[in-house]
């Protein structure tokens, strides 16, 4: 199993290229079930989780290229892939696959939406309730779908087709609203969906299958509101900057000092997070090319942080924040409201020697003169990035283990850095 090892201590300089948002892509990526044409997406980056998808989405009967670069394009430009459902020879996804990432089971929705049936594993096989599909699954009902659940299976059926409805989500849902836009968008009649994930994931969810011919207002906002049409076409569509890499390298510069042009990628996407840096006495500045990270000297101050959707602070971002603010001079208090348990990357930092009280769903974060290198364990995709950002900054050698979990969602995270002078490599085996 590969490793990565950092010797912490070097500032970074230069510049990151950001990749294409992982949690855009997939959606876009389900979102071709919706069609018998071609929808071809660009700027995907190249992680794990894509394949995985791909390999979900080729189960279901779906074709698909993944384009060799042109003339012109660097290591950095994402792959485009297209794909091409026009057979759906298999309505069912099974636990094998599902399991492996959560995210798949949103194929529910297009394939119930086109085809009228779907069977998908639960994630995890977990029961509703503790990693719940629940209000994924209200969505469907309300647009007409019949739901059985049968052996840790979700069975959707619509044979006459879903017909629009109301959806009032009691709790805010990035997957749930995904599930609405892309079920309301072949169902007839019009769909209102209420209380709807304002996330740009959502937005740029949206923007594409407006370009495949669905008819949609207000994503963006809590509100959005969809015309049913009776059949989608293809389109061409580039995946939005990913803006946790963006808002994880930023919140590395602020750790380690430095100065960093973080490329193709737009500071709306994530200015809750850069008002914190801002607040923990980092530098940025948004240009043309793209958001420039500088802390040259100046102390991190702490700050109180409370994860919310969109527009608020990510959730995403939470372990990040708390490894930086592990130095910051003072404490921090950190709140979780969207996650339980994902607290799981406090034991790990203070292996480093960050002092982290848990009380609920609040981190007491008090900062400390230096953290000391030393083997830590990747317990998922967040808390691991989170401890190559402590890495960084520590004193000496850390060792990273199980990091398949980064690779799920940071491309060639290694690359970038080492090219901005940190020591970092990874240890293959
Ligand atoms: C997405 C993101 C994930 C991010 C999360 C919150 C992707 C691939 N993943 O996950 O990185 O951390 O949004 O921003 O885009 N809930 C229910 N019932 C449901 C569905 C969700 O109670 O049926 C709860 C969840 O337990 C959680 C909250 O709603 O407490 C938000 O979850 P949700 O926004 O749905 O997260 P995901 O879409 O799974």
């Amino acid at each position: 199993m590969d490793r990565i090892r950092i010797i912490g201590g070097a500032p970074l300089h230069g510049a990151i290229p950001i990749s294409g948002a992982k949690n855009a892509a997939l959606p876009l990526m389900i979102a071709s079930l919706l069609t018998e044409d071609t929808l071809e997406l660009t700027n995907v980056p190249r992680l794990a989780d894509i394949n995985s998808l791909l390999r979900i989405l080729g189960n279901h009967g779906v074709d698909y290229t993944i384009a060799g670069k042109r003339p012109g394009q660097t290591a950095e430009t994402g792959q485009t892939i297209r794909l091409s459902a026009r057979h759906i020879i298999d309505t069912t996804a099974p636990y094998e696959l599902v399991s492996t990432m959560r995210a798949s089971f949103w194929v529910i929705a297009p394939l119930v939406a086109r085809i009228g049936e779907a069977r998908v594993s639960m994630p995890g096989g977990c029961a509703i309730g503790t990693r719940p599909v629940d209000l994924l699954i209200m969505a469907l009902e309300r647009l007409g779908a019949e739901i059985e659940i049968d052996r840790g299976y979700v069975i959707a059926r619509a044979p006459k087709g879903l017909r629009g409805g109301e959806i009032a989500f009691p709790k805010v849902t990035v997957g749930g609203t995904h599930v609405a836009l892309m079920a309301a968008a072949l169902a007839d009649g019009v769909t209102v969906i209420d209380n709807a994930a304002r996330e740009p994931e959502v937005a740029d969810l949206a923007a594409c299958l407006i370009k495949m011919g669905a008819k949609i207002a207000g994503a963006g906002t809590s509100r959005i509101v969809v015309e049913g049409v009776s059949r989608l076409h293809g389109a061409t569509h580039e995946v939005l900057p990913d803006r946790i890499e963006t808002g994880t390298y930023a919140m590395a510069v602020a750790m380690t000092g430095g100065d960093v042009l973080l490329q193709n990628t737009r500071p709306e996407l994530l200015e809750s997070a850069l008002e914190v840096l801002r607040r923990a006495g980092t530098d940025i500045v948004a240009s043309n090319e793209g958001i420039r990270v500088r802390r040259n000297g100046a102390a991190i101050a702490p700050v109180d942080v409370t994860t919310d959707p969109y527009p608020g602070f990510p959730t995403d971002l939470q372990a990040q924040i708390m490894a930086l603010m592990t130095r910051a001079k003072g404490t921090s208090r950190i709140r979780e409201t969207i996650f339980e348990n994902r607290f799981m990357h406090v034991q790990e930092l203070a292996r480093l020697g960050a002092r982290i009280r848990l009380d609920g769903d609040c981190a007491l974060v008090e900062g400390v003169e230096r953290l000391k290198g030393a083997p830590v364990m990747a317990t998922d995709l967040r808390a691991s990035v989170s401890l190559v950002i402590a890495g960084l900054a520590a004193e000496g050698e850390t060792t990273i283990n199980r990091v398949y979990h980064l690779d799920r969602g940071f491309e060639a995270l290694e690359v970038k850095l080492g090219r901005c002078g940190a020591q970092i490599e990874r240890l293959r085996g």
